[in-house]
């Protein structure tokens, strides 16, 4: 699903846009919206997965890392704060407090309860259940947090700064696009890249298991869902619009920033996967990123930004000092502002997922046995137990991804990203084991690193640092 955010600041003359490559640190809903909130990795949010019991909207996640989360500093800067749309998959559940219960820092709260739906949901209104059919004109969730996001700039007081996240499901599944776009794009179909439907046959076991080539049936799945998806995007982009128009009629257009992304990339067919998300590959963990605002240059260089750094970056455009925030980012503000502050892009960084499976099994494909999830369609299953895994991604020296498994093969992939921009071979064999032992090294500090303060210019420096022979160091 997508976000979309607008941060009202002051005073800076042109309005560029700018687009990043952006990375998630882990690429499923949950645990990826608990680091754009609380700018932590997974291992220190604590978020595993979509459930409860993996700490997705959990007491724990509340009374923790939520209770330090980006809104709580912008309301103290008194920025008036909105959130519209899904928010935690489990939000609203009763063990999670219920609707009753708005995280702290925001001021009006329009949220989903549970995962993404377009119609017949339930939302917390500011606390109050409020239940929605399926009328159109009345119910359209994409429309509705929009709607609610327009009324909020009338109401809000111009004396001081707004922040509205809007986070409308599309194009999350079960895609259910406007009536008036149901139609659209009828002749298209998921891009035919370099590797899709190709055999994933020197890859980790779950990616040795997809039929190849797909079952016609599979094909005919995901281009459906990739049409639908793009259906759902039409209404975005009627919600992008209106905002922008509606920032231009309020006069706070030039002075505001609007940030474009989302929590988890995706697939369509990429080594015969049909549809999801979970994997260690470029096309699950990298997220677009459309930044426009005041000032921002637009870059010639590759620009690589994470997701834990979004509430880093807002956090400073906002005035926060963020210097003293307990965060693993870093602001990106230098990069989009040259004129605010030098700064230095990070090196490399760690993606790390905790797989999901399903106890006794799959309701998609029983027969497959336990540990399994997602096994649709067509019983080919996108997660497991143990598709658990902790990658380096590195950019500066090597342009290179390394990954270890933690199954019972403790099994490794390597990939050259220039050489193979698609990921099709698997270099671990053949690459100097020098090279493994550094990126092995390299993963063991960043599995281990929390972003305290450390007394560095946190804007010089990634602050997830870590400890050695008891000293805390931070050296990349
Ligand atoms: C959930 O978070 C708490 C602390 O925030 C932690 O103690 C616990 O181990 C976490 N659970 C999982 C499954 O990681
Ligand atoms: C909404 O719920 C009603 C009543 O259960 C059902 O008839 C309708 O099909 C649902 N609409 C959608 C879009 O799921
Ligand atoms: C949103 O506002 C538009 C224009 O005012 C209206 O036509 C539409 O029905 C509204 N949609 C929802 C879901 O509130
Ligand atoms: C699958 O689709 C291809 C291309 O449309 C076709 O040639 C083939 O016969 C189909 N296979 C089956 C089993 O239907
Ligand atoms: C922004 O636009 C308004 C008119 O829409 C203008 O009055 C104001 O001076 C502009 N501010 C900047 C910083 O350009
Ligand atoms: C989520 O994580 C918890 C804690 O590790 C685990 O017990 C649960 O089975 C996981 N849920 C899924 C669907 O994998």
């Amino acid at each position: 699903s997508l976000l979309f955010w607008l941060l009202s600041f002051c005073c800076m003359k042109t309005n560029k846009r700018i687009f990043f490559f952006q990375y998630t640190a882990t690429p499923l809903c949950c645990p990826s919206r608990s680091s754009i909130l609380s700018g932590k990795y997974p291992h220190n949010h604590m978020v595993r997965n979509n459930s409860l019991s993996g700490n997705c909207s959990s007491k724990a996640w509340q009374s923790g890392p939520e209770n330090q989360a980006f809104p709580i500093y912008l309301s103290k800067k008194l920025y008036q704060t909105f959130y519209g749309g899904k928010y935690l998959n489990q939000y609203g559940s009763k063990e999670a407090g219920g609707v009753t219960y708005v995280p702290p820092g925001w001021d009006q709260w329009h949220a989903l309860v549970g995962n993404s739906q377009y119609y017949n949901y339930t939302l917390s209104v500011n606390g109050k259940a409020e239940v929605h059919g399926d009328n159109y004109e009345k119910d359209y969730l994409t429309d509705l947090i929009l709607n609610r996001s327009l009324a909020f700039l009338d109401e809000r007081s111009p004396q001081h700064p707004f922040f509205i996240m809007l986070s409308p499901p599309a194009p999350h599944s079960p895609w259910t696009a406007a009536p008036q776009y149901q139609k659209s794009f009828g002749d298209v179909k998921a891009p035919r890249d370099g590797s899709f439907n190709k055999p994933g046959k020197d890859k980790h076991w779950l990616l040795r298991q997809p039929p190849n080539p797909m079952v016609n049936s599979s094909i005919d799945y995901l281009d459906n869902a990739f049409r639908k998806r793009w259906q759902t995007l039409l209404s975005v982009d009627d919600m992008v619009e209106r905002l922008v128009k509606k920032l231009e009629d309020v006069k706070e257009l030039n002075n505001t920033y609007i940030f474009f992304t989302s929590d988890n990339g995706y697939h369509t067919g990429q080594f015969s996967l049909p549809i999801d998300k979970r994997q260690l590959y470029e096309f699950d963990i990298r997220v677009p990123l459309l930044v426009r605002g005041p000032g921002i240059q637009p870059k010639q260089t590759l620009q690589v930004m994470m997701n834990i750094d979004l509430p880093m970056t807002i956090l400073d455009i906002a005035g926060v000092n963020v210097s003293t925030l307990n965060m693993d980012g870093q602001s990106f503000l230098p990069q989009l502002v040259p004129s605010a502050r030098n700064g230095t892009s990070r090196p490399y960084f760690l993606v790390e997922y905790t797989g999901e499976g399903h106890l006794p099994t799959d309701p998609y494909c029983p027969k497959l046995g336990p540990g399994l999830a997602n096994c649709f369609p067509d019983c080919v299953c996108e997660d497991a137990f143990n598709n658990t895994y902790a990658c380096v991604r590195t950019f500066k020296d090597y342009n290179l991804q390394y990954c270890e498994f933690a199954d019972n093969e403790a099994f490794v992939e390597v990939y050259n990203l220039t050489a193979d921009p698609y990921q099709l071979e698997n270099i671990v064999k053949k690459v100097d084991p020098a090279l493994l032992q550094t990126m092995n090294q390299r993963l063991i500090k960043l599995q281990s690193c929390e972003g305290k303060k450390t007394g560095q210019d946190v804007f010089t420096t990634s602050l997830c640092c870590y400890t050695s022979s008891n000293r805390f160091t931070c050296d990349f």
